[in-house]
């Protein structure tokens, strides 16, 4: 008998443990389930902000938000496109827009559809200009940039190549850096930053460069493989050190080296930013000399929880900030694992 009843405690102490994990696995954050958010998108095919968005998208689902009210536009690099894709996301009465500006010199329109609803705007990724900005806080509108300082991923890039030493990097022994620099979209701040930054950085060391090639590969791999394999090409052994404003664009060099039986680390020195994981992976392979973390991690966090604050009628600062991280052999795992 005794037996017996221990058996039932046990028992009913089982369903109840199981009744309450059962409940706990449905509570479900739905805090915001009924808040609409807008997020567009410079162009969707863009390595990196396929990562931004999906880690925003995961990260506001997390806090509340339903998958479905959460719309995500494709402005496929058209500034007039995004401009109607605004538009139509403030007639949908969205509770807050995520932009990620085609030419962020045209930020002032959007600045105005949104100000005008009364729809609190947070622009990512493309930093409107100082006038602009300056607008928001003048005004006290409800809009902010979350994004990194590009200057110092500029400033970053240029230190992983000069940390290894000149005696390193100067192959031809000229005592300069002879480099080619793969240009991003030359509107985008960050393209630019990163052009003047990285050079900037090494001269900082009283180390003086040549130039040898500077062309636009628009922040994509294909573009960036030509761009490097006919460089290559036209000044073969020259080139000591190639910088790409971007991972996607490594990625393409990467191939062009290969192509042109060149050896990274030994007779070439190559730098990204973002740390894409397959450029993480370059690293540790030994095809790539290092890259600079965009943490978009981060970034869509603040983004997200800017989005709650503004829902909630609480103030947000005009312009918040996130620091880059330097990507070597020495810690690219640990970012790796970190993107996994
Ligand atoms: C990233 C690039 C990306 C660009 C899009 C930059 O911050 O480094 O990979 O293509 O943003 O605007």
């Amino acid at each position: 008998m005794k037996k017996r009843i221990i058996t039932l405690i046990l028992i009913l102490a089982m369903m109840f443990t199981m009744a309450a994990c059962g409940k706990e696995k449905e509570e479900v954050n739905t805090a915001y389930i009924d808040r609409k958010v807008g997020i567009c998108i410079y162009k969707g095919t863009d390595d990196f902000m396929k990562l931004y968005e999906a880690e925003l998208r995961k990260y506001l689902i997390s806090q509340g938000f339903a998958d479905e009210n959460i719309k995500t536009v494709d402005a496929k690099n058209d500034q007039k496109t995004q401009n109607e894709q605004v538009k139509k996301l403030i007639e949908d009465k969205v509770d807050v827009l995520i932009v990620n500006p085609v030419n962020p010199s045209n930020a002032g329109t959007i600045t105005d559809m949104a100000v005008d609803a009364e729809i609190p705007l947070i622009y990512i990724n493309r930093e409107p200009d100082k006038d602009e900005q300056d607008r928001w806080s003048n005004n006290g509108w409800k809009v902010t940039y979350v994004g990194c300082d590009a200057r110092q991923s500029g400033k970053m890039q240029g230190e992983i190549v000069i940390d290894l030493g000149l005696d390193v990097i100067d192959l031809n022994k000229d005592g300069k850096v002879q480099y080619i620099m793969v240009e991003g979209d030359p509107e985008n701040i960050d393209a630019q930053y990163r052009t003047q930054f990285s050079i900037k950085a090494i001269n900082a060391q009283g180390i003086f460069v040549d130039c040898i090639d500077d062309q636009v590969g628009n922040w994509e791999t294909v573009a960036a493989q030509t761009i490097v394999a006919d460089d290559l090409m036209a000044y073969g052994d020259k080139i000591e050190v190639i910088f790409c404003n971007n991972d996607a664009m490594a990625l393409g060099a990467i191939r062009a080296i290969k192509a042109a039986g060149r050896t990274v680390g030994k007779d070439v020195f190559l730098v990204g930013v973002d740390a894409l994981k397959e450029a993480c992976q370059a690293i540790l392979d030994g095809d790539m000399t290092g890259t600079v973390f965009n943490d978009h991690i981060t970034q869509a966090h603040s983004v997200a929880d800017c989005a709650i604050k503004f829902i909630e009628g609480k103030r947000v600062d005009n312009y918040i900030a996130c620091d880059y991280v330097k990507v070597t052999k020495d810690n690219a795992q640990e970012i790796l694992d970190l993107l996994k």
